[in-house]
C-alpha cells in the first residue's frame, strides 16, 4: 500500500518535471530574446535559436565557447575579469538588475544588448542564465533623431545668423555715417596738429599738439568700438552661454541699434530697475533680439507722420511673481492692429517694402531657446510694446 503510494508520488513528480521542462523548452526555443546558460567560467552550456538571428551564430557554434565570443574584445577582457572577481567576492554588480551592454555579431559588427542575468546552482556548481534583447534598432533610431535635431539646431543658427547679417545690411548706411564722424574728427585734429607744428617750437605749441593728438586718439577709439561691436554682432554665435548683467547687454545692443536714432529725431528713454541682475545667455543672440525690436520700433516711428515727438522707451526690471528678468521695448508709433498680433511673429510676414519678415520669428525662437518668452502687449492706440522675459541667472 505504502509502496504503491510512493511510486504514485514519484510518477507525479516526474510528470511535473517533464511538464515544466517542456514548458521551459517552448519558451527557450521560441523566445525573441537570446537566452544563454553559462557556467562560472563563462562557458556557454546552451543557447537558444534566437541567438542566430541576433548574433549570426548557430547555437551549435556557440555551445562550449566562452560567452565573450559575443562581445567586442575590449569588453570580453573586462568580462573575464568580472567573472574571476565574482567567483571570489560574489559582488552582484549586474545580477537581477539588467543593463545595456555592447555585443558583437559573427561578422564583427557591434550591437546594443539589453542584458539581464539570473544566477542558479546545480550539484554545487554555479550557472548564469542571461537574457539578451537586441536594442540596436532603438539605439540607432535615437542616434538618428539626435543627429537630425542637431542638424535642425545648426540650420536654425544659420538662419539666425542670416537675419543678423540682413539687419546689419539695412543699417549699413547709418553705421558708415557713424564711423565717418570720428574719422572726420581725427583728420581735423591731425591737421590742427600739423598747423601747430608748422608754427615751430613757439611757447605752447607742444601742449597744443598734445591736445589735438589725444582728441584724435579718443575719436579713433570710438570708431574702433563701433567696428568691434559690429564684428561681434555679425559674427557667428559660438552657442556659448555667458553670465552677463542684463543692463550691460541691453546697453550694448542699444548702442548698435540706435546708432542713428538721434539723427532721426527719435528720443530714447532708458529706465532700469534691474541693477546688478544677471542672465545666463548667448549674448550675441539676445543682442540680436534687442536690436531687432529696436530697429522695428524705429522703422515704425519713421513711417509715422511726424506729428508728435517720436519716442522709444527701454526698461529693464524683474517680475515679482516669477522672478524673471524683463526687457520692455515700447514705442509711440502707429502700433500693431489687433488682428495682426500673432501674425507678426510668423516667418516672412512683413509690411515693409524692403523687409524680409525674419526678425520677430527669429526673436521668438532665440528667446524660447533660452527658456524665455516674448510677448506683444495688448494694443492701446499709442504704439507697440514688446516684453522679453528671461530666467534670472541661477534660477
Ligand atoms: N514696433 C512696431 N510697430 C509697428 N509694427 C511693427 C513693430 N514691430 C514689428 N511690426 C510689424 O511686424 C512686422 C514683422 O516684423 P519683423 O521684424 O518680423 O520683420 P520686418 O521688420 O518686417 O523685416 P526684417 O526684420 O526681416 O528686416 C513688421 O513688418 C511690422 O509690420
Ligand atoms: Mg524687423
Amino acid at each position: 500500500m505504502v509502496v504503491i503510494q510512493d511510486i504514485g508520488d514519484r510518477k507525479h513528480v516526474e510528470a511535473n518535471l517533464i511538464d515544466s521542462e517542456a514548458r521551459y523548452r517552448a519558451i527557450f526555443d521560441s523566445a525573441v530574446e537570446a537566452i544563454a546558460v553559462i557556467d562560472s567560467r563563462g562557458v556557454i552550456q546552451s543557447i537558444n535559436p534566437a541567438a542566430q538571428r541576433i548574433f549570426g551564430y548557430a547555437p551549435a557554434e556557440l555551445v562550449g565557447k566562452n560567452v565573450s565570443t559575443l562581445m567586442p574584445q575590449r569588453i570580453a577582457r573586462e568580462h573575464d575579469a568580472y567573472l574571476d572577481r565574482y567567483r571570489t567576492t560574489h559582488n552582484r554588480a549586474i545580477i537581477g538588475i539588467g543593463r545595456e551592454v555592447e555585443g558583437m555579431r559573427k561578422d564583427g559588427t557591434a550591437l546594443s544588448i539589453d542584458l539581464s542575468v539570473a544566477e542558479w546552482e546545480r550539484a554545487g556548481q554555479t550557472f548564469f542564465t542571461g537574457i539578451m534583447r537586441d536594442i540596436t534598432p532603438r539605439r540607432e533610431a535615437e542616434a538618428a533623431l539626435r543627429a537630425s535635431e542637431e542638424r535642425l539646431r545648426s540650420l536654425q543658427n544659420e538662419y539666425a545668423h542670416l537675419a543678423r547679417v540682413n539687419e546689419m545690411g539695412e543699417m549699413a548706411a547709418a553705421i558708415a555715417h557713424e564711423i565717418n564722424q570720428p574719422l572726420t574728427a581725427i583728420v581735423n585734429n591731425l591737421n590742427a596738429g600739423l598747423y601747430a607744428g608748422e608754427k615751430g617750437f613757439s611757447p605752447g605749441a607742444f601742449e597744443e599738439a598734445q591736445e589735438v593728438m589725444s582728441a584724435a586718439s579718443a575719436q579713433a577709439l570710438r570708431a574702433g568700438e563701433i567696428v568691434r561691436r559690429l564684428r561681434e554682432f555679425v559674427g557667428k554665435s559660438t552657442g556659448e552661454r555667458r553670465v552677463e548683467a542684463i543692463d550691460t547687454l541691453v546697453d550694448a545692443a542699444s548702442g548698435l541699434a540706435l546708432i542713428d536714432a538721434a539723427a532721426n529725431g527719435i528720443h530714447i528713454e532708458r529706465v532700469s530697475a534691474a541693477k546688478g541682475v544677471e542672465v545666463r545667455v548667448d549674448t550675441v543672440q539676445i543682442q540680436q533680439v534687442i536690436v531687432n525690436l529696436l530697429r522695428n520700433a524705429m522703422d515704425a516711428l519713421m513711417a509715422a507722420p511726424d506729428q508728435h515727438e517720436r519716442r522709444i522707451t527701454i526698461a529693464t526690471g524683474v517680475l515679482e511673481a516669477s522672478g524673471a528678468v524683463q526687457i520692455r521695448i515700447a514705442d509711440n508709433g502707429p502700433g500693431i492692429p489687433e488682428e495682426l498680433r500673432t501674425t507678426v511673429f510668423e516667418p516672412f510676414f512683413t509690411s515693409k517694402p524692403k523687409g524680409m519678415g525674419m526678425g520677430l520669428s527669429v526673436c521668438r525662437r532665440l528667446i524660447e531657446a533660452h527658456n524665455g518668452s516674448i510677448e506683444l502687449e495688448p494694443a492701446d492706440n499709442c504704439g507697440a510694446a514688446f516684453c522679453l522675459n528671461l530666467p534670472q541667472n541661477g534660477s
